[in-house]
C-alpha cells in the first residue's frame, strides 16, 4: 500500500528545518505534500503564491514531493486529496501545547485522521520563520538559516517595504 502524507504549514518563509522535516518524511513515506496555508490569520510577510515558489525550490531535488496551496479547515482538505496522515515538526517541549491541541481538535473533527511527529536535526531545533524575518530585518546573518534564494526574498520583501 503507497503511503500519501500531507506536511501542512504556513512556510512564511520555508527554513532548513522545515526542508529537514520533508526529507525525513520522504525517506519514509512514498508521497509527501506539502501543503501551504493560504488563510493564515498570521498575516504572512509572503504571498502563497511566493510561499509555494520557494518550497517548491527548496524540494526541486526531492522526487516524492509535491507542492501545493489549500484555503480552510486543515482536515477538510486533507479529506479531499484521500489522504490519512498528516506530518508536524516538533521542535522542542514550547511547540508541544499548541500541536497537542491541534492534534486532538484535529482528531475531534476527524477521527480517522492520524497527526505524526517528527523532531528535526538537533542543530535546527530552535528555528523558526518568525524569528529568522525579526533577525534579518534587524541585520543578522540568516545565511545558515535558510536556502541562500530564500535569504535574498526575505532582502528583496524588507527593501519594499514601505516603497
Ligand atoms: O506553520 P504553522 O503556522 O505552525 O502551521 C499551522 C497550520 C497552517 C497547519 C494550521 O494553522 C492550520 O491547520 N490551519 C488551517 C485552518 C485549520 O484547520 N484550523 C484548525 C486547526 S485545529
Amino acid at each position: 500500500m503507497s503511503t500519501k502524507v500531507i506536511y501542512p504549514g504556513t512556510f512564511d518563509p520555508i527554513t532548513n528545518g522545515h526542508i529537514d522535516i520533508i526529507e525525513r518524511a520522504s525517506r519514509i513515506y512514498d508521497k509527501v505534500i506539502v501543503s501551504v496555508a493560504e488563510n493564515d490569520p498570521k498575516k504572512p510577510m509572503f504571498s502563497v503564491q511566493e510561499r509555494v515558489d520557494m518550497v517548491s525550490k527548496a524540494v526541486s531535488n526531492m522526487d516524492r514531493v509535491t507542492v501545493e496551496s489549500f484555503k480552510g479547515l486543515l482536515i477538510d482538505y486533507v479529506r479531499s486529496k484521500k489522504v490519512r496522515v498528516v506530518v508536524r515538526g516538533l521542535r522542542m517541549i514550547s511547540d508541544f501545547e499548541y500541536e497537542f491541541q491541534m492534534a486532538l481538535m484535529n482528531r475531534k473533527i476527524a477521527p480517522d485522521i492520524e497527526t505524526i511527529f517528527m523532531m528535526p536535526k538537533a542543530n535546527y531545533s530552535y528555528l523558526s520563520s518568525k524569528l529568522i524575518k525579526e533577525a534579518a530585518q534587524l541585520g543578522a546573518d540568516i545565511s545558515v538559516f535558510v536556502p541562500s534564494f530564500v535569504e535574498k526574498e526575505i532582502k528583496r520583501k524588507m527593501s519594499n517595504i514601505g516603497k
